[in-house]
């Protein structure tokens, strides 16, 4: 069935019949791109100032375009725009309708030498540009929100995990900066990220570039570009900047994931090192008891969402011909989605993470003696025995005390000297998991100067 009339549309000249109504709204793009009103409304201004440049446009028609554009930026604004459901097609097309009936024909000589192909390069560009930005920011106030937890938490030593088996005593702040560390990698990689995103396609027409001799140059440069896009074929047909924010964002992702899994982990009842605040928790409909972390549960469930857009449009996008295909319009609702995914996500966690209680005591209550057999192990290096000696010897020890029921460091000083001599009354010291935490004080350990020298790392790359 068709009710839209082909004929009337913008690119309509050149058709006798109708559109399939289906087809209309297979076709569609209005209903997610529109978030990019404004990047659309600003770089239509910035053409035709470039168009003015060229004559093309006189003083009044520029004048009229754009008192026109910001308009239609208000009504977007103010939620008043009127969407023409039987002819809008997209964002382009609707911002350009409505100008048209503001303004009348000057509208008509905004598009001269445009095309939509580079159009919604633009838009996205400028649309993720922003977004990404603000993402830095949040991913900052989260590094800043681990760097005080880590501070005011210092004192507190928890179990530290291999294969998710007691290992070695650590600082719950090590702990927690291993996290930071991950997530000062994502704000360093978005960095050169965020610089491929800021190429401007403006100018490159549908595919070959611009009979006018428009200024790409000034037209970036209006529009906060830090660079032109050099090729015209391959700047309609470019959505790397989306595979890569895409990319990007499945390892934050990852990195949000994993964080969240240790908390969801400590926080359940059997570990109790965290409690969850009410804020991020909800109930059970059933169980009058329960507090979820559903907060966590989430953003580790939404880090598989955003891997599966990274994939699928890179799969859409594999076998695509040269220059701009219409396939190129499934680049657009995963990079919205992904983004806003990824901006609640890093919200989300920094406000767990400012919210979190912290049971030292019960963190305390988890350390075992057997964690400092390696320090048992260093004790006789530190008296000239080669390290696969001293291994062996300490993991008799822990048989040894394994077999007489006993915590290692109950095993008398005797006992120790038959397995090795050079046991003296000094071993005692080493049962002291403070003193072990400390003892790994080169940089990156575990010891409180190496733990506050991360803290004012992360600090100081926050601040610049
Ligand atoms: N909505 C389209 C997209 O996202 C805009 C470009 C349309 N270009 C065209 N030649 N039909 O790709």
């Amino acid at each position: 069935m068709a009710s839209n009339s082909a004929p009337t549309l913008l690119w309509g000249g050149r058709f006798s019949g109708a559109i399939d109504d289906l087809m209309f709204q297979f076709n569609e793009s209005l209903s997610f791109d529109k978030v990019l009103y404004k990047a659309d409304l600003h770089g239509s201004i910035t053409w035709a100032k470039a168009l003015r440049k060229l004559n093309v446009l006189s003083d009044e028609e520029l004048e009229q375009i754009i008192t026109g554009l910001q308009q239609v930026e208000k009504e977007w604004e103010e939620g008043k725009f009127v969407i023409d459901t039987k002819s809008d097609e997209d964002i382009h097309t609707a911002n350009e309708r409505r100008l048209g009936e503001l303004i009348g024909d000057a509208a008509g000589k905004l598009h001269t030498g445009r095309s939509r192909n580079e159009q919604v390069g633009v838009d996205m560009r400028l649309w993720a540009g922003e977004q990404l930005t603000d993402i830095a920011s949040a991913l900052k106030s989260l590094l800043a929100v681990s760097a005080t937890r880590a501070k005011e938490a210092l004192p507190i030593l928890m179990p530290g995990y291999t294969h998710l088996q007691r290992a070695q005593p650590v600082r719950f702040s090590h702990w927690l900066l291993s996290h930071a560390t991950f997530l000062k990698g994502d704000l360093q990689r978005l960095e050169g990220v965020q610089e491929r995103v800021s190429s401007c396609p403006l100018g490159v027409g549908a595919l070959a570039g611009n009979p006018f001799g428009i200024d790409r140059d000034f037209m970036a440069k209006d529009l906060g570009f830090h660079s032109v896009h050099p090729n015209s074929l391959c700047a309609v047909a470019d959505r790397d900047f989306v595979v890569e924010i895409l990319q990007w964002a499945s390892l934050l992702m990852a990195h949000l994931s994993r964080l969240a899994e240790d908390l969801i982990l400590f926080s359940t009842a059997e570990f109790g090192f965290v409690q969850v605040a009410d804020a991020y928790s909800t109930g059970s409909s059933l169980m009058p008891q329960k507090k979820n972390p559903d907060s966590l549960e989430l953003i580790r469930g939404k880090a598989g969402r955003v891997m599966g857009q990274a994939s699928g449009f890179l799969a859409s996008l594999k076998g695509l011909p040269t220059s701009y295909n219409k396939d190129l319009q499934e680049s657009v609702e995963p990079m919205i989605d992904c983004i806003k995914t990824v901006s609640n996500c890093v919200r989300i966690t920094q406000g767990v993470l400012d919210t979190l209680t912290i049971h030292g005591d019960k963190m305390k209550a988890a350390l075992t003696d057997d964690m400092l057999a390696t320090d048992i192990a260093d004790y006789l290096v530190r008296k000239g025995v080669p390290f696969r000696k001293t291994h062996h010897i300490a993991g008799e020890i822990v048989r040894k005390a394994e077999e007489s029921k006993v915590s290692i460091s109950a095993l008398p000083l005797a006992d120790l000297k038959t397995i090795s001599p050079l046991f003296e009354d000094d071993i005692s010291q080493v049962f002291d998991f403070e003193r072990s935490v400390e003892q790994r004080s080169s940089s990156g350990g575990t010891s409180s100067s190496s733990v506050l020298a991360q803290i004012a790392a992360i600090e100081e790359y926050v601040k610049n």
